[in-house]
């Protein structure tokens, strides 16, 4: 199964400088349950972004065409995306970021997991600087809508 997991604002931001603008202690709690000990999928820039440090207790693959595999087998890199559509079909695997790799597997995800800022805890910042997300949703129902404090999450299936 192929997942998305993100988080944006209502500008559709999911980052800046290469960072984050939102870290909401009980949507990473979230994150964490429902990625750990599942395959997670990140770009380069997303990978130095958490100071190139894979997160523990998942398989962490990097989609890179400058980084090499490290020599303690930490974590994965490859430049075949073929091969993560492969494994998504008998194993769970997340897409957590950035920009390129959400958008590149819009067409595959079996679900979308989107955690939205609400307006009122909208950061002040450039947003012409801001890294956006831009999926197309046309073929996904929602399925589910929890809400919180200061976002909520809806989650996106694939029509069937
Ligand atoms: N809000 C959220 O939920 C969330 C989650 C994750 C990240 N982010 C944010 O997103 C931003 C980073 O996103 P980004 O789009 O700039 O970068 P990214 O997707 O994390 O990484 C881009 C890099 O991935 C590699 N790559 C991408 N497509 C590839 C392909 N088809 N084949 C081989 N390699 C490929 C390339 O690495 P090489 O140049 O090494 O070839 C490329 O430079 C940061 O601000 C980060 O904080 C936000």
């Amino acid at each position: 199964m192929l997942n998305l997991i993100a988080c944006i604002d209502k500008y559709n931001s999911l980052g800046i400088n290469n960072d984050l603008i939102y870290h909401f202690k009980e949507d990473l709690k979230i994150f964490k349950e429902k990625t750990l000990n599942n395959i997670v999928v990140m770009g380069r820039k997303t990978f130095e972004s958490l100071n190139s440090s894979p997160l523990p207790n998942r398989k962490n693959i990097i989609v890179s065409t400058t980084l090499q595999n490290p020599s303690d087998n930490s974590y994965e890199v490859t430049r075949d995306l073929n091969q993560i559509l492969n494994l998504s079909k008998d194993k769970n695997v997340f897409i957590i970021g950035g920009k390129q790799l959400y958008e590149y597997f819009n067409p595959y995800y079996d679900e979308i997991h989107l955690t939205y800022v609400k307006d009122e805890f909208t950061k002040n910042y450039d947003k012409n600087s801001s890294i956006k997300l831009s999926i197309n949703l046309h073929n996904f129902i929602l399925s589910s809508s929890k809400d919180f404090e200061k976002f909520y999450i809806n989650i996106y299936k694939k029509h069937p």
